[in-house]
């Protein structure tokens, strides 16, 4: 350990709990200092390693006091951890969705406010280069006045996955297990939603919640936009088989995300922007350049970008007032596709 390098340490060393420990070991601005998961066979996790492992979170902010946490738990124990932390003013890095639960997500964003402990949300995929690059693109101007675009979620998960009951059960779904990185970028990229409309269906698989849905939305901006989302379609069109993020995933050559303006319109994330030269006429050729960007993996940019935030140098970018935001989108897509009426936001 060196002076300049923060002190981390992890509660929830389950499967993202172990990634976030491989990118704080490689990150030369941060060490790790202590785990801490209820269940006691992580402790072989943390040996390994060489820290303390502690069964109670509390006392090993006490204790160890580190000098920013990541909480990995499962996302009801995401606030009761947080607020522990924010108490002892430790910043803190949650994994998102931030709550399980709206209003509670409301509330603790108003207390890490007033506490003024910085924490940020983990929606890693803000620090993508091919999102930042695409989100220069749009708010350069360079696609004129965002007019449609779509965001596609088309994937198959293997059926086995569907053995544990809460993933067959309402509450379950796509929508609310997987759209909230989708939904957040929706926002990054094209700006706040006002209202959505939506149908789901459960033919695939006939479980008791959705496999399928399509949602329309509408954004304050007056832009239009449309989901498909499906974890029953056999497809490459969503992000996780072709962002290149994450290793479980045989990436493709296509893309999941598709922007539209009035001068041109872009493709993420292989960033296909189509633009004509001078005026936009339909009997134009469109030209179609790809702006050269270096993959990064985006946990560890968000990483990195946390440290900073502990010492002081950066503002939080995904703050518990911005993830209520996208929770509150992705609460109002669900509401749609139940009752198939206009929710506005
Ligand atoms: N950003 C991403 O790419 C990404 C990917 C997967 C999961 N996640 C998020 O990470 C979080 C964890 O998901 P996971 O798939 O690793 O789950 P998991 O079940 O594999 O791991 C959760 C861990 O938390 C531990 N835990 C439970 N109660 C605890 C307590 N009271 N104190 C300390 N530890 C406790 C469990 O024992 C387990 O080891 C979720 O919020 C999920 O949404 C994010």
């Amino acid at each position: 350990m060196s002076d300049n390098q923060v002190r981390l340490a992890v509660i929830g060393a389950g499967a993202m709990g172990q990634n976030h420990i491989r990118f704080i070991q490689e990150e030369k601005g941060a060490v790790l200092v202590a785990i801490a998961d209820a269940y006691a066979g992580a402790q072989k996790v943390a040996e390994k390693i060489g820290v303390p492992f502690y069964q109670e979170a509390t006392q090993m902010m006490d204790e160890v006091k580190p000098d920013g946490l990541l909480i990995v738990t499962p996302n009801k124990l995401h606030l009761p951890m947080a607020r522990e932390a924010v108490r002892r003013h430790i910043p803190v890095l949650i994994e998102k969705p931030i709550s399980d639960n709206l209003e509670d997500a409301k509330k603790f964003a108003e207390e890490a406010k007033t506490a003024k402990v910085p924490v940020l949300i983990g929606q890693h995929r803000r620090y993508n280069p091919f999102v930042n690059q695409a989100k220069k693109v749009i708010d350069g101007g360079e696609l004129g006045k965002l007019t449609v675009s779509s965001f596609h979620y088309m994937i198959y998960k293997n059926d086995s996955y569907f053995d544990v009951d809460w993933r067959r059960q309402k509450g379950a779904g796509p929508i609310l297990v997987n759209l909230v990185h989708d939904v957040d970028l929706l926002r990054y990229l094209i700006g706040e939603a006002d209202a959505v409309q939506g149908i789901s269906s459960s033919n695939a698989r006939g479980f008791e919640t959705e496999d399928s849905a399509v949602v329309n939305i509408h954004f304050q901006s007056d832009a239009l936009a449309s989901m498909t989302i499906s974890d029953a379609t056999a497809s490459p069109w969503n992000w996780e088989a072709t962002a290149r993020e994450d290793p479980q995933y045989r990436p493709f050559e296509a893309d999941a995300y598709f922007i539209g303006g009035t001068k041109g319109s872009l493709s993420l994330p292989r960033l296909h922007q189509f633009q004509y030269d001078g005026e936009s006429s339909w009997h134009k050729p469109l030209r179609m350049e790809v702006a050269p960007v270096d993959p990064q993996l985006p946990h560890k940019m968000q990483l990195k970008h946390f440290v900073q935030v502990i010492i002081g140098k950066e503002e939080p970018t995904v703050t518990p007032t911005d993830n209520v935001k996208t929770l509150q989108t992705l609460t109002a897509i669900k509401q749609a596709t139940e009752t198939r009426e206009i929710v506005t936001i």
